[in-house]
């Protein structure tokens, strides 16, 4: 059934209208005063993950409005849709099933295949972890991820969140740009009798991953690797592209699996080696939590949900164009990379489902860097810039080195000490972003560098902070497989929701293809110079990079 797209219903041009007319007037510090229950309000839990929601720039008629919204469009329909397998993917004709990959045996769509591979993915990943770090050749210390998109972000920032959960005895490194610096580098620090490579792809045809594999295993053949079939195994839906290219240990998954929610399908494989089988499947176990909450809780208190209707109101009622994504726990730092795949390859559209052009906004620029970095970088634009951009904060209670080898009492001491000023940081930032500081606060102090020659009331209002910026903060209580689980799992149907309210199809990339195709036509003219028929510009570009003009 097809479902009214945000701006055919009566809740839009409610939403519209309140935007308009109170959208430019909304301040923070306001909005606290009038409510003092604000916090407890618009605090949420969810599996895993408190939300507070009390700093973003929305008021109880923006709510009322939105769930008008969610109503109209059909949203739990929708989502129903998506979990019971439709095929919502409708430009590729495909179901869109990545819950499937972490419902439990004997729950969900195609349980069985499901379930056969990730027993076979976990029982080759434990196989290896048992003799991994040893000395006799064919004991794996470094596994080497080729793959790129989804192949790749996924499970590298998966394993760099849980580094205090990796074995030991292993090194992960992933592999992606088709820049030869980015393997060759990697290629420097491993020894071929002690290395596996995983070659990921869904099609085992991109571009950039099968330069990288051909590559990777004419390394290996050349310093003497024996037995390319046991240190080089596949992930794909390509299993016979992969038999051709020489593999044969292939990990299989579905077209119903999109690249960028891969991650829980055998391209996790990476993660299944660092974390061994249990960690793995409670990875997967999070996630499911947090299926579960999206498919069952009433749509105010389901956090996906009113995540994206949040992000509708922001990008079209308030016009905020982008978002910065501020983890503060240092694993996550691979978050917002995650991220931008997530969200920009999945909702950066412009036409609807049918095929007509969008008349309003669709996807957000994600950005960010763990704190405290990005507080030493950017947070100046964020504080003082002409833009609003809303920050996300992620906290963490407990820090993840408590997992870690034995740390000395004092080591510890250290550490934990470290961990306070780290949220105290975060804490700071978002309450800077919404006080701000007056110019008159500003004049009653002292400034630290101030020029002599300079007044101070000039210096006052350099140092003044217009606040009223708005900011959300998920607090986890540790980051572990399992709480992961939960948060990426959030931030997939958060996706879905604002790309469903847009009516669009959030699950295809046809915006990836022209570049690609472009790309392919372009190799050979690089190598014999034919610029015939090229734009002007093209053809002045390759004419110097051929070194034939100065
Ligand atoms: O960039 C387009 C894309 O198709 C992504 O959606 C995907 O994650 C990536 O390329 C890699 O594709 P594959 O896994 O097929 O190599």
């Amino acid at each position: 059934m097809a479902h009214p797209r945000c701006d055919q219903t009566v809740a839009w041009q409610a939403l519209m209208g309140h935007a308009h007319a109170h959208g430019p007037t909304l301040d923070l510090r306001a909005l606290f005063a009038d409510d003092p229950e604000r916090v407890s309000r618009l605090g949420m839990a969810a599996p895993e993950l408190w939300a507070d929601l009390s700093r973003c720039h929305w008021d109880l008629a923006t709510w009322r409005h939105l769930m008008d919204l969610a109503t109209e469009c059909g949203l739990t329909a929708q989502r129903d849709a998506m979990l019971d397998g439709a095929p919502i993917n409708r430009t590729e004709g495909r179901q869109v099933l990545h819950t499937a990959l972490r419902a439990p045996r004997g729950a969900g769509p195609h349980g069985d295949e499901v379930h056969a591979v990730l027993d076979r993915l976990l029982a080759f990943a434990d196989g290896i972890r048992a003799r991994a770090g040893g000395a006799a050749a064919g004991d794996i210390r470094d596994v080497v991820n080729i793959g790129i998109g989804g192949s790749d972000l996924g499970p590298q920032m998966v394993v760099s969140a849980l580094d205090a959960f990796v074995h030991p005895g292993l090194n992960f490194h992933f592999v992606s740009n088709v820049d030869g610096q980015d393997l060759a580098s990697v290629l420097r620090r491993v020894h071929p009798d002690h290395t596996l490579f995983i070659i990921a792809s869904k099609t085992f045809t991109t571009q950039e991953t099968m330069a990288n594999a051909h590559a990777a295993r004419q390394w290996f053949v050349e310093q003497g690797g024996r037995d390319i079939a046991r240190h080089f195994v596949a992930t794909t839906t390509n299993v016979s592209a992969a038999a051709e290219f020489g593999i044969d240990t292939t990990f299989g998954f579905w077209d119903w699996v999109g690249g960028r929610f891969s991650l829980w399908s055998a391209i996790g494989l990476p993660v299944a080696l660092a974390l061994g089988s249990a960690q793995f499947q409670a990875l997967l176990a999070g996630a499911h939590a947090m299926d579960r909450h999206f498919a069952e809780a009433p749509v105010p208190a389901n956090l996906p949900m009113v995540l994206g209707l949040l992000d509708v109101w922001y990008r079209n009622g308030l016009h905020y164009t982008s978002r910065c994504v501020s983890p503060y726990d240092h694993g996550l730092r691979r978050l917002p990379a995650y991220l931008q795949q997530l969200v920009m390859e999945s909702n950066g559209k412009s036409v609807d489902m049918a095929g007509a052009p969008l008349p309003y906004a669709t996807s957000d620029v994600v950005w960010g860097e763990p704190g405290t970095n990005g507080q030493h970088a950017f947070f100046q634009m964020l504080h003082q810039g002409s833009d609003v951009i809303p920050v996300e904060f992620i906290l963490v209670r407990q820090p993840s080195y408590r997992h870690a080898a034995a740390l000395s009492p004092q080591m510890k001491a250290l550490l934990d000490e470290q961990h306070l000023k780290l949220l105290a940081n975060g804490l700071a930032q978002a309450q800077a972003l919404m006080w701000g500081k007056t110019t008159e606060q500003a004049l009653q102090e002292q400034a630290p560098t101030a020029a002599p020659d300079v007044a101070a009331d000039v210096i006052a209002r350099h140092r003044t902070f217009s606040g009223n910026r708005p900011s959300l903060t998920l607090l986890m209580d540790t980051v572990s497989p399992r709480s992961l689980g939960a948060l990426i799992a959030l931030y997939e149907h958060r996706t879905f929701v604002s790309g469903a309210l847009w009516g669009i199809n959030s699950f295809d990339q046809w915006g990836v293809e022209l570049g690609k195709a472009m790309c392919k036509e372009l190799l050979p003219r690089l190598v014999d110079g034919d610029v015939c028929e090229l734009d002007p510009a093209t053809a002045a570009m390759i004419t110097r990079l051929r070194g034939a003009a100065r």
